[in-house]
């Protein structure tokens, strides 16, 4: 991507923005008094279901979120359905695309795994024919933007797509956009300019503007170093039960299936140079790290395809998950879910969803008996 076509990134949906706030802050909509939490629009889930059925009979339900918006505030009460559509949200054109939430450790370490570690095994032709190619996502760099870099863009490793740059640029981000607290790297609140924000910023009583007394970002430079700071370097949990002998089956079968294709086991660190525009910790430098991922964007099929484009990444493709940490999820929150938008109840479900370039694992992953598939998922538990 070039500044011309904006670097690839997605198109902001106009009046709306790149997120949607299905809950607004007291007083965002006109009718208020009455809707007083109610965001940009209503947003409803509901589930489609279908089995899968191991060769042993055992079955297994797997469940795919649909999700509805309605009610967007230029034009409240309407659906897709509606007659004439008049929406800018709801026009055909609009890709939508729903993301849970991810799991905040090791990222200051996968920041600091060298590019070229992770270029090496990007595959674009699958040339080794192994079904699984490989490619990197190259993104907008909004600090680079910021330190006057004539060309922006920097290799994609975080969110669900790799179409961020940084812990720096994601942090960041999430606090202007998430938690609507503007920074010195994003200054102006993500939804400056529609019609909804400037409404509100006619009401009267306490009005978030923005900005401080002194009409500065709410976050200063060095609150946000902070935040920055703790997202790259909380540790990532120590693996258990790696004497149980169901365990240690797993590593053997992780290759077998070739799981390992795209959850690279191991990578090590950069020793010098900068994460995010700025010195990197001593914390992180020279780490041999086991994050079982390459970092790298995969197209993973239908069945779990958004259709939404984001940099170079295109609707089928997703990166890599890294896996450390995995066995911990449903200890930290028991509804948690897996894969993108959470429809994986289980770590057998997330796999048994693996199409695309991994169907081949997921094929072989079917043909294992009980047992073993038994030990990938405890190994999985054990990471
Ligand atoms: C072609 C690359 C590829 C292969 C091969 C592959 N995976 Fe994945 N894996 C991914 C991607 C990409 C995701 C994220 C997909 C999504 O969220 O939609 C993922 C997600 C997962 C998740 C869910 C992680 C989470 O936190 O949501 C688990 C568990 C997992 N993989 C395990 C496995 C196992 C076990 C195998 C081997 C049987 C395997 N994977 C083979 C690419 C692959």
């Amino acid at each position: 991507g070039t500044a011309d076509n904006q670097y690839c990134a997605p198109i902001k949906v106009p009046d709306f923005g790149d997120q949607l706030f299905h809950r607004g802050v007291l007083k965002a909509r006109a009718d208020w008094q009455n809707n007083a939490f109610v965001g940009q629009a209503d947003v409803y889930l509901s589930y489609e279901r279908h089995d899968v059925t191991y060769a042993d009979g055992v079955v297994v339900s797997l469940k795919k979120p649909i999700f509805e918006v309605e009610n967007p505030y230029d034009a409240p009460g309407e659906t897709k359905q509606s007659a004439n559509v008049t929406s800018n949200l709801l026009q055909d054109d609009v890709l939508m695309g729903w993301r849970n939430g991810m799991p905040v450790f090791g990222l200051g370490l996968l920041e600091a795994i060298p590019e070229a570690s992770i270029l090496a095994n990007v595959d674009a032709e699958d040339s080794n024919n192994d079904g699984i190619s490989g490619r990197a996502n190259w993104v907008f760099d909004a600090v680079k933007a910021q330190q006057g870099d004539e060309n922006p863009v920097s290799l994609g490793r975080f969110g669900w797509k790799a179409n961020t740059p940084s812990v720096r640029v994601q942090s960041l981000g999430a606090l202007r956009g998430d938690i609507g607290i503007t920074n010195p790297l994003f200054p102006d609140e993500s939804v400056a300019g529609t019609s909804l924000h400037d409404s509100y910023l006619t009401r009267t009583g306490f009005i978030d503007t923005g900005e401080d007394a002194n009409g500065e970002p709410e976050a200063s430079a060095a609150f946000s170093d902070s935040v920055v700071f703790y997202a790259e370097t909380l540790a990532v949990p120590a693996r258990r039960n790696v004497d149980d002998s169901d365990v240690r089956e797993g590593p053997r079968l992780f290759e077998q299936l070739n799981c390992s294709g795209c959850h690279t086991p191991s990578f090590v660190t950069k020793t010098s140079g900068d994460i995010g525009g700025l010195p990197m910790s001593d914390s992180l430098k020279g780490q041999t790290i086991y994050p079982f991922s390459d970092m790298l964007l995969h197209d993973m099929g239908e069945g779990l395809a958004d259709g939404r484009p984001d940099f170079l990444a295109d609707g089928n493709e997703w990166r890599t998950r890294p896996l450390w940490g995995i066995g911990l999820t449903q200890t930290v929150n028991p509804q948690a879910g897996f894969l993108h938008d959470g429809r994986a109840a289980t770590l057998e479900e997330a796999i048994l969803w693996h199409g695309g370039e991994a169907q081949q694992s997921t094929d072989d992953f079917m043909a294992l008996s009980q047992d073993e598939r038994n030990q990938v998922i405890v190994f999985l538990r054990s990471l």
